[in-house]
């Protein structure tokens, strides 16, 4: 039996810039059900509380992700890696790049949105010590679908026992559901570690 070694890209995480569009624009569209085009980018990049980024594998864009800054929270609204360098921890770059800017006393908090069929996203948000915290219904236009929502929470690592063994984590308590943002419309919270 041969146990292939997993393979780990080091990535540099560095702000999206408009020379990078193509790149983007050419993942997006080989990933997302609901790709965004040009002009969709441009407009939420033009806002002014949302952020852009890239990982930047040598000099070609491996993944990205815009975010918005709410006042006590982030909320992802894309982060998307090339399918051709997935497994391989570019994502949890981008993650560790986020969590590196939460801070107990400004924005503790990150919240995503993953479609309920999109299970390695959900996957990929546990092995990230997200939890999912709340169901809305139909969300999506598309497909009518539900989307789960993710919390990443600074105040649960505080805890040594969760820190320890996030899988034993009860459905987190510090995302409450008053503390959720204006776009999440409240419903059932999802049940266990899914
Ligand atoms: C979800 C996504 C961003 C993950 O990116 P990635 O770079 O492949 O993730 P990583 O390599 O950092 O994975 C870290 C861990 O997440 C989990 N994971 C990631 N993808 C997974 C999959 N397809 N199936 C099961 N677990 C998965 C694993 O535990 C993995 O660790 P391992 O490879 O050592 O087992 C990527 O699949 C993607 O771009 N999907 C399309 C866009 C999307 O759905 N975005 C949702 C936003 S969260």
């Amino acid at each position: 039996m041969t146990l292939s070694a997993k393979v780990f890209v080091r990535v540099h995480i560095r702000w999206m810039i408009r020379r990078d569009l193509a790149e983007v624009l050419e993942i997006e569209r080989a990933s997302s059900p609901d790709a965004w085009d040009e002009l969709e980018f441009l407009d939420q990049l033009r806002r002014r509380n949302c952020i852009g980024m890239v990982a930047d594998l040598h000099d070609q864009v491996a993944g990205y992700m815009i975010y918005e800054l709410g006042k006590r929270e982030l909320k992802v609204l894309r982060l998307v890696v090339d399918p051709r360098w997935r497994r391989k921890g570019v994502g949890a770059q981008m993650v560790a790049k986020l969590v590196g800017k939460l801070s107990h006393l400004r924005r503790s908090r990150i919240w995503v949105h993953v479609r309920e069929s999109n299970l390695a996203a959900q996957l990929f948000l546990r092995s990230q010590r997200f939890r999912a915290v709340e169901i809305v219904r139909e969300c999506y236009a598309d497909t009518n679908e539900d989307a789960y929502v993710f919390c990443y929470a600074l105040e649960s690592l505080s805890d040594p026992s969760l820190r320890s063994n996030p899988l034993k984590r009860p459905v987190s308590q510090d995302c409450e559901r008053e503390n959720l943002p204006p776009w999440s419309s409240s419903s059932d919270p999802v049940e266990g570690d899914s």
